[in-house]
């Protein structure tokens, strides 16, 4: 048996903010369980529903130092569909509304204290991974003290660590002696061969150096984060490092994603039903919005956080132009204001066509994808996005632009070979975007044959986990050895 233990900022269903949680709640439950047993450990946050709190059971605790100060870790347990949780507890750094405050330092200094509590912690479960999964710049430094302080214990010798890249746009960066206090490290790794990048501490930088194997979320995006334009400042490493870096495509959890159980949605469907149960759900949601219910307007769903990342600028450029054409435009989303006011403003405008749902929930987003024709994901850059794969589960016709994981997941449609799953376009530029939302509107209202036949073709794709996971299990095997 060869053990994994995750080691994560988030994952569902405990803690979610995005796609990372999505990922680290349904990845472990498909790697095989006759030759791995995979663990998670998060942060236990005070911001945790209620009902996930009760789910956890006390193990132990131990003092630690940190920061200068003598701090409490606790370690609490859960399992859930047969995988084991662990939760790191101390309620002075995981306090707070949400798990990421926002105040840089604030979360780099709980996330220091994370990693360096997740790794004292090992010793003292009855488990001791041969791998250390880490995931994004929340665990960083975890390989950076695995090949520091932690080789003296004879526990860690051996251990192997991995970084996987959700998102290269956080790093977690400080100034250098700020991150030197907090984290304990000496000199020697503030250099710029090491943790130090333009001037300042990095912490994912930290595990990208540190960690023996480095991955990424989709084939394109590995590619492109190589490059300046997407490598946001690391490109530079990572072209270095690139024998080591590998994309993974991520799946998404299809029994959990699944049209025709899904209890969120009030007509369940299947790929031989959708032409006449899915319509239903458009009709529900139209009511329950106030849109025009008319079950022949075409229906755009966008459920996303609202930031740059994910081409709002592009939507805004377009929108009163798109808002001219027969379609509805359901959006779901939180994140900066300006993009949340300006989904606001439309919803004002275009009162019977717009629906601007400000909040976050699990429900709303099963409903839009179980009710839309058709989904936008604009993004500027996307390491792999999920909604695109959630949308094609239901037999909503992504429209994406080329870029990261919605170019291997989305294949552009093709009218004279009958192929394609979506639509999409190459550059970053609102009228082309604009265009190719036209073109699906065309082929929408003139070609509904065609369509329904992308419709066939997009439910019948699988992104479950079932292939990527054996992607990763080859590497942890090959890491092992
Ligand atoms: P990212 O991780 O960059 O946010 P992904 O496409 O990988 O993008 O994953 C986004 C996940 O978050 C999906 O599961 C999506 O349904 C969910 N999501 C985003 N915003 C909301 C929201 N307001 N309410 C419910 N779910 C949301
Ligand atoms: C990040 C990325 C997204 C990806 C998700 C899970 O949040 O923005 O593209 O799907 O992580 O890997």
């Amino acid at each position: 048996m060869k053990n994994i233990l995750f080691v994560a900022s988030e994952g569902v269903p405990f803690m979610k903010t995005g796609g990372l949680a999505d990922v680290v709640g349904s990845l472990p439950k498909c790697v095989d369980k006759k030759y791995f047993d995979i663990r998670v450990m998060l942060p236990k946050y005070t911001c945790m529903k209620q009902e996930y709190k009760d789910m956890l059971t006390y193990k132990t605790h131990f003092y630690m130092d940190f920061n200068w100060k003598n701090e409490y870790v606790g370690i609490l347990e859960a399992v859930v569909d047969g995988i084991t949780y662990y939760f790191i507890d101390n309620e002075s750094y995981f306090g707070g509304f949400k798990p990421y405050s926002g105040n840089v330092l604030d979360d780099i200094t709980k996330f220091t204290f994370f990693c360096k509590a997740a790794l004292s912690a090992m010793p003292l479960l009855d488990y001791r991974p041969d791998v250390i999964h880490c995931h994004d710049w929340q665990t960083g430094l975890i390989p950076v003290y695995l090949k520091e302080r932690f080789q003296a214990n004879e526990y860690f010798r051996g251990i192997k660590s991995i970084m996987t890249i959700h998102n290269l746009k956080f790093q977690g960066r400080w100034d250098i002696k700020t991150v030197r206090n907090i984290s304990g490290l000496s000199d020697y790794y503030f250099a710029p061969d090491k943790l130090e990048s333009y001037k300042d501490a990095n912490l994912l930088k930290g595990g990208l150096v540190f960690a023996d194997a480095i991955t990424t979320v989709s084939d394109t995006y590995a590619e492109e984060i190589k490059t300046s334009f997407y490598g946001e400042g690391l490109d530079g490493l990572l072209n270095a490092r690139s024998r080591d870096l590998r994309g993974i495509v991520n799946g998404i959890d299809y029994d959990e994603y699944c049209p025709e159980k899904d209890a969120f949605i009030e007509y369940k469907y299947d790929a031989k039903n959708f032409r006449k149960e899915k319509v239903k759900n458009k009709r529900a949601l139209q009511k329950e919005l106030g849109l025009t219910e008319d079950d022949k307007k075409m229906m755009i769903g966008i459920v996303s956080r609202l930031t740059d990342q994910k081409g709002f600028d592009l939507i805004a450029y377009v929108m009163d132009e798109l808002c001219q054409d027969d379609v509805q435009i359901v959006v779901l989303g939180t994140g900066e204001e300006q993009y949340e006011n300006m989904f606001r403003h439309f919803d004002w405008k275009y009162n019977d066509k717009v629906s601007a749902n400000i909040y976050y929930s699990e429900e709303m987003s099963h409903k839009i994808y179980g009710s839309c024709d058709a989904f936008l994901m604009p993004s500027l850059f996307e390491p792999c996005g999920l909604s695109q794969l959630m949308a094609l589960r239901y037999g909503t016709i992504p429209i994406v632009r080329e870029t990261g994981g919605l170019k291997d997941t989305v294949e552009p449609y093709n009218e004279y070979e009958n192929k394609g799953t979506g639509f999409s376009f190459t550059n970053y530029n609102a009228h082309e975007m604009l265009a190719t939302i036209r073109y699906a509107e065309k082929i929408y209202y003139d070609r509904k044959r065609e369509w329904n036949k992308m419709i066939d073709r997009a439910m019948a794709v699988d992104f479950s986990w079932n292939v990527s996971a054996l992607k990763y299990q080859e590497m942890y095997d090959w890491l092992i050895g």
